[in-house]
């Protein structure tokens, strides 16, 4: 089957205070306000015309995040495979800006994800953004998402059976399947979604990450966040799974979200790299660098 380039689209978080958390969007990431719908903001990088982020007020975690995909025939095949395991799908046509046609279905975990038929799926050009953009840390698109979860294998197997993703990486401390930690691809970017163990009952979220040109990119943005009041938590560096650049912190709506630079694609056959602990998958540069003891927290 030929399959395009589709990765990981949206997400509709929660956010303890929206006012604070939309003037950190917009005026620091520099997202732009696309529409308002039902108490629902939705905000884009704006190079293309698609939302990136929509946000709700109450609480913190994931209301749900989608991923895209080609065209209707295969939105209908995901659709039938679900549903015939008994997970109830639901359809949304055109209820959100930008889409065109989607599916709805809880993961193992009860996190909701969606894929998604998009009205605009250009390529962008930063020279000619589809919205006029603030100047400011200026993500270039939305890049993945870190989801937590009780049961990090069930989850990554209902991803690879069920959802067609491949598992580029996974953390399995005993290399029996007890998995810590996993990396996953819809196609070729070596993850869209990842899946990180949490004891958290309510978590859903570890962080929501941005697409960023370079590390001189992010090295700007963390100037400009720095400015609203935000500490980077944990980087700038490079992880070994990815192998990304990053820079982490928590933003003021109450999620954590991540700068990326280089994360790599992947061959379709490239085999699941497995690691024996988290500590060897933080950071490249020094096995000595750990994380605050905040970064395992989830929202
Ligand atoms: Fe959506
Ligand atoms: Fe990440």
């Amino acid at each position: 089957m030929h399959s395009k380039a589709q990765r990981f689209e949206h997400v509709e978080l929660k956010v303890k205070d929206l006012s604070k958390a939309l003037h950190f969007y917009k005026d620091a990431l520099g997202l732009v306000e696309i529409g308002k719908e039902d108490g629902v903001t939705y905000l884009g990088c704006g190079y293309d015309k698609n939302y990136d982020l929509a946000v709700k007020e109450g609480g913190t975690g994931i209301s749900h995040f989608a991923v895209r995909v080609d065209d209707e025939e295969e939105l209908e095949y995901f659709y039938r495979k679900i549903t015939n395991l008994g997970v109830k799908v639901t359809r949304h046509n055109g209820t959100e800006p930008g889409q065109v046609r989607a599916i709805r279905f809880p993961l193992p975990s009860g996190i909701m994800m969606e894929f998604v038929l998009v009205a605009d799926n250009d390529y962008a050009n930063p020279a000619r953004p589809a919205y006029p953009r603030n100047i400011a840390a200026a993500p270039l698109n939305i890049d993945h998402i870190n989801l937590v979860t009780k049961d990090v294998k069930k989850e990554t197997d209902f991803f690879s059976e069920i959802l067609n993703f491949k598992v580029s990486d996974v953390v399995d401390p005993e290399m029996n399947g007890n998995y810590m930690m996993s990396f996953m691809r819809f196609r070729g970017y070596h993850h869209d979604v990842a899946s990180t163990i949490t004891k958290n009952q309510d978590g859903t979220l570890h962080h929501l990450a941005w697409t960023m040109s370079n590390f001189e990119h992010i090295k700007v943005a963390c100037d400009v966040i720095t400015q609203f009041g935000v500490d980077v938590e944990f980087g700038p560096g490079r992880h070994p799974i990815g192998p990304n650049l990053y820079a982490y912190y928590m933003e003021p709506g109450g999620n954590r979200f991540e700068f990326v630079a280089e994360q790599v694609y992947l061959d379709p056959s490239s085999p699941t790299k497995k690691w024996r602990s988290m500590q060897d998958t933080l950071e490249s540069w020094s096995r000595l660098r750990k994380p605050p003891g905040s970064f395992i927290q989830s929202t």
